[in-house]
């Protein structure tokens, strides 16, 4: 049995708006206290301006007063589990450097990690 916050990455990546690239991202960011924010990839015909399903669900956090987090899924059609790409894994490392991340593909295939695992020397401000 999949684990639920794949079940919900699942359901908010039905909502992707993803014309240009045809690839489909969901994410469900689960916050320390179990409250789940959900995000799907949003592109725009202006491409740069696209943003990840993986962003989505951490500004909707963001702009609720959620800063803390436990667990991320995410999952796409892809021949592997999906893995976020490298601005997902800075955005998300401001916030949650040993944040567990299960990633997942529509064949229901998945593997878990650790965003420090996945982002090595990560930059942070430091003066
Ligand atoms: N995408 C995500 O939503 N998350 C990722 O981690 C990788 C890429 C989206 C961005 C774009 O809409 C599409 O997938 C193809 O790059």
């Amino acid at each position: 049995m999949a684990d639920p916050l794949i079940q919900k990455a699942l359901e908010a990546r039905k909502n992707a708006y993803s014309p240009y690239s045809k690839f489909a991202v969901g994410a469900a960011l689960e916050a320390q206290d179990g409250t789940v924010f959900t995000g799907c990839n949003v592109e725009n015909a202006s491409y740069g301006l696209t943003i990840c399903a993986e962003r989505v669900a951490l500004a909707k956090a963001i702009s609720q007063g959620v800063t803390k987090f436990k667990r991320l899924a995410v999952v796409a059609d892809y021949p592997e589990p999906v893995p976020p790409c490298g601005m997902c894994r800075q955005a998300l490392f401001e916030f949650a450097p040993e944040l567990e991340l299960i990633l997942a593909n529509t064949k229901g295939e998945s593997e878990k990690t650790i965003l420090s695992k996945l982002l090595p020397n990560a930059f942070q401000l430091k003066r």
